[in-house]
């Protein structure tokens, strides 16, 4: 049996201790992962997979420690500045999903140039999380909601179907795979609402190591799983 998978979310996990076992800083592994994200995006665009979201950033990242959080804000920008042309000729359009009015102004500044610069882009959306937290993005959602009740822009019937148009995944909210890199089996506050019926796919390999490769193996053994949104076989 073969799914189709529209919808990949990696949460990339494990770039601190692919550099610790080099002996280097924490931030080359951050490097390191900032480039084979890029690797990994143009695969799965390649694997004809719609909408690929990473977790770059999470509302509980700010925890760490200043030099490390300066660099993370800094590597958009890195990222952006090596990759955006062959992002442009992979036909990637970039979309931000996150509280990205709290970042520093320059990071705010690169995400803003890399959304209008792939705006026209017809591939693959590359969803990236920047500053972002399930259970914050829900709370959001159900303010959002509830403005639009009080102020008569709709009536109080919620649905489930309806309530993923207040999430910052909008449209694309359904997760078909979820991968998380480097062993550890926890979802960290990522997609908890779009990840109800996905398949779930840990790997012992740090996101580093993670190549094209191991994803299209990580792709293969999706197709083959049984998915059956809670019906009978
Ligand atoms: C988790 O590994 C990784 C992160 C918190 C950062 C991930 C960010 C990138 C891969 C690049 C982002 C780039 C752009 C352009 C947005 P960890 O540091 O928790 O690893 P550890 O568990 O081994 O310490």
């Amino acid at each position: 049996m073969s799914n189709s998978l529209q919808h990949l979310a990696i949460i990339m996990d494990g770039n601190g201790r692919w550099a610790a076992a080099l002996g280097k800083d924490r931030s080359f592994g951050h490097k390191k992962g900032a480039d084979n994200m890029k690797n990994l995006a143009i695969k799965a665009s390649e694997l004809d997979i719609k909408v690929l979201t990473l977790y770059a950033f999470s509302t509980e990242n700010w925890k760490r420690s200043e030099k490390e959080v300066n660099y993370l804000m800094k590597l958009p920008g890195l990222f952006f500045d090596v990759y955006l042309k062959e992002i442009m000729k992979a036909n990637i359009r970039v979309e931000f999903i996150g509280f990205i009015d709290k970042l520093p102004a320059s990071t705010r500044k690169v995400v803003k140039n890399a959304v209008e610069s792939t705006k026209m882009n017809t591939g693959m959306l590359l969803n990236l999380a920047v500053n972002y937290g399930s259970q914050q993005e829900i709370v959001q959602a159900v303010k959002d909601y509830t403005s639009d009740v009080i102020e008569g822009k709709r009536e109080n019937d919620l649905e489930v179907a309806d309530f993923s148009n207040y999430l910052m995944t909008k449209e694309h909210s359904h997760v078909d795979l979820l991968i998380r890199t480097s062993g550890e089996f926890r979802l960290s506050n990522f997609l908890l609402w779009q990840i109800s019926y996905a398949e779930l796919f840990f790997t012992d390999t740090l996101f580093p190591d993670f190549t094209p490769d191991l994803l299209e193996e990580a792709v293969l053994a999706y197709s083959s799983r049984d998915r059956r949104f809670g019906g009978a076989k």
